[in-house]
């Protein structure tokens, strides 16, 4: 049924078309790189469109990347690299003057100079923005590049298998769902830039696309996932989990619960509002579970002290989605919120050059660990990734090419996923993929989300690893090739089952607390036993391995604990 019917060369295929892979697309091309993008959606429809509040950059004469590190180490909960935040925040300058001279529209004060707002964990206001739809205006000004420079895209191809031979990357195989076809595609090079994977615990800020295609691929392709076990939960969801950017907080929003108390003075006296997210998500919740929430769960976010102008010109966006999606206006009535899943601070091991283990195969954004994250993001962190590390892989990427040669495909595994797909699509009776997906996002939410402990991820485990099972046999309703989104769902609750069962392994072996893993168990942060990343991979008997990577540190000292 799906057969490669294409074969197709490029010198550099990229996996994603979101921030990451358009800034390492523009970068390869200038250096003369012939680029392919492979997308399961229009560029412009990529998750990095929803990101709302900003992007952080030390720019004000008050402020220097040393200090914007030392906060995002801290914020980190001392899990992030040091050499890779360095660059990172070194780096942020330079990535805002790109946008900028791209045309990015950002949000200026009076005189002209970039608006810059406070955001969670940093001692100055660095974030800069536009308005609240920072990531949707960065996304159509890169996309705008990569029209000019006749970047070729295939867009709406879902990608099956990446095709790696004695260690090197040699191509990838993917259906393009239009006209479904299933093409070769060969390149010397290939950037895996395919976002995160929150949408495993179903209520999430995500778009629905951000199902963890590419730590999956590596994953099968026998790479190692790094920290998949910090994900970060979002204090400020709508109760569908629709993002209310941290942007509110940062203009002055305050949290408050069924008591009209603001009660973060309990939790971070000094942040208050502003502490990182897994400081406040936590908050929240023990807010909510201790029955100071409000019926049905959630408590408020109340922006009406901001006044009408300054929502209106900050945050016109979130205004906009309150009354949508929540049927309250944010200028005079207080927001519902709670804590909604939001970020992949893991995934796909990489260097500080974006390198994975696989010769010719990169990793940036979203989708890989650098780690720059450790555990716990900063918000206005993820955009700046998505361009310093997104450039950095597209400049190595282009750079490795002129020693790379062309690697031969190997035949058996194009026919081995030809199969795959036909067993999938040949199948009459089965299981329902709607059904297996809510269990797994029910599975994830219930047993790995905000509070974790030995009992319930040991059970939700078991339950993963049966949901895998049940998965190999799902029922594909739809028999056709042409915009076959049954055969896409099911190709995603695979990959999603990948990341939560890599989610799993690495939370059940780490016996601390730790940014935003906390376990009620091992309430504390245990410097001497789990200061290292956790590595997992695919084992030779389909099991994951486990093993563990020392944290890069420089001149930053590691803490016993993480106060605001
Ligand atoms: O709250 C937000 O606007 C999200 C920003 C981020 O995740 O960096």
């Amino acid at each position: 049924m799906f057969k490669v019917v294409n074969t197709l060369k490029h010198d550099l295929v990229i996996v994603g078309a979101g921030l990451a892979g358009q800034a390492a697309a523009l970068e390869a091309r200038e250096r003369g790189a012939d680029v392919a993008v492979v997308s399961k959606v229009h560029p412009v429809r990529s998750h990095s469109g929803a990101a709302q509040g900003g992007i952080n950059a030390a720019i004000k004469p008050d402020d220097n990347w040393k200090d914007h590190m030392f906060d995002t180490v801290k914020g980190s909960a001392y899990l992030a690299d040091q050499d890779a935040v360095r660059i990172l925040c070194s780096e942020a300058p330079n990535a805002i003057w790109w946008l900028d001279g791209f045309g990015a529209p950002f949000t200026r004060q009076e005189d002209g100079t970039l608006a810059q707002r406070p955001f969670g964990g940093q001692r100055r206001n660095r974030t800069c923005h536009v308005a609240d739809h920072t990531g949707h205006n960065l996304l159509h000004t890169l996309y705008e590049q990569m029209i000019r420079l006749g970047i070729r895209v295939y867009e709406e191809w879902f990608v099956t298998r990446l095709l790696v031979s004695e260690r090197k990357f040699v191509g990838l195989l993917a259906i393009d769902l239009l006209k479904g076809e299933m093409s070769l595609i060969q390149a010397r090079a290939c950037i895996l830039a395919t976002g995160g994977a929150a949408r495993i615990f179903g209520q999430s800020s995500n778009a629905l696309i951000n199902t963890g295609d590419g730590v999956s691929l590596a994953y099968r392709a026998g790479l190692p996932i790094e920290d998949m076990e910090f994900f970060q939960i979002h204090p400020t969801g709508l109760l569908n989990g629709i993002l209310m950017t941290e942007g509110c907080r940062g203009e002055g929003a305050y949290l408050i619960n069924a008591e009209g108390e603001r009660f973060m003075k309990n939790y971070a006296p000094q942040f208050m509002e502003l502490a990182p997210r897994d400081q406040v998500s936590r908050a929240i919740q023990t807010e909510i579970n201790e029955g100071r929430g409000f019926e049905g769960s959630y408590v408020h976010l109340d922006l009406r002290h901001l006044g009408e102008e300054k929502i209106m010109s900050r945050l016109p966006q979130i205004r906009e989605i309150a009354l949508y999606f929540a049927g309250v206006d944010p200028v005079t009535t207080p927001v519902p919120i709670r804590p909604t899943a939001h970020y992949t601070m893991g995934g796909v091991d990489v260097d500080t050059d974006c390198k994975t283990e696989v010769e010719g195969l990169y990793a940036a954004g979203e989708c890989a660990c650098v780690s720059v994250h450790g555990a716990n993001r900063l918000g206005g962190n993820s955009l700046l990734e998505t361009i310093v590390f997104g450039r950095r892989a597209g400049i190595n990427a282009a750079g490795s090419l002129k020693d790379a040669a062309q690697g031969d495909v190997p035949q058996d595994l194009v026919s081995s996923d030809e199969h795959r797909l036909a067993e999938m699509l040949g199948r009459e009776s089965g299981e329902s993929i709607a059904e297996l997906r809510k269990e797994m996002e029910d599975v994830v939410r219930e047993n790995f989300g905000l509070f974790k402990n030995e009992e319930g991820m040991t059970k939700g485990r078991e339950r993963l690893r049966k949901l895998r099972e049940r998965a190999g046999n799902v029922l594909i309703p739809d028999k056709g090739r042409i915009f076959n989104q049954s055969l896409v769902n099911a190709l995603q609750l695979e990959a999603m089952l990948d990341v939560a069962r890599v989610l799993a392994e690495g939370a059940i072996r780490r016996q601390e607390s730790r940014g935003g893993h906390y376990r009620t168990d091992y309430p504390k942060m245990d410097n001497e036993n789990f200061h290292h990343h956790t590595i997992i991979r695919l084992g030779a008997d389909g099991e994951p391995e486990f093993s563990t990577k020392a944290v890069v540190v420089e001149d930053i000292p590691i803490e016993a604990e993480v106060k605001y």
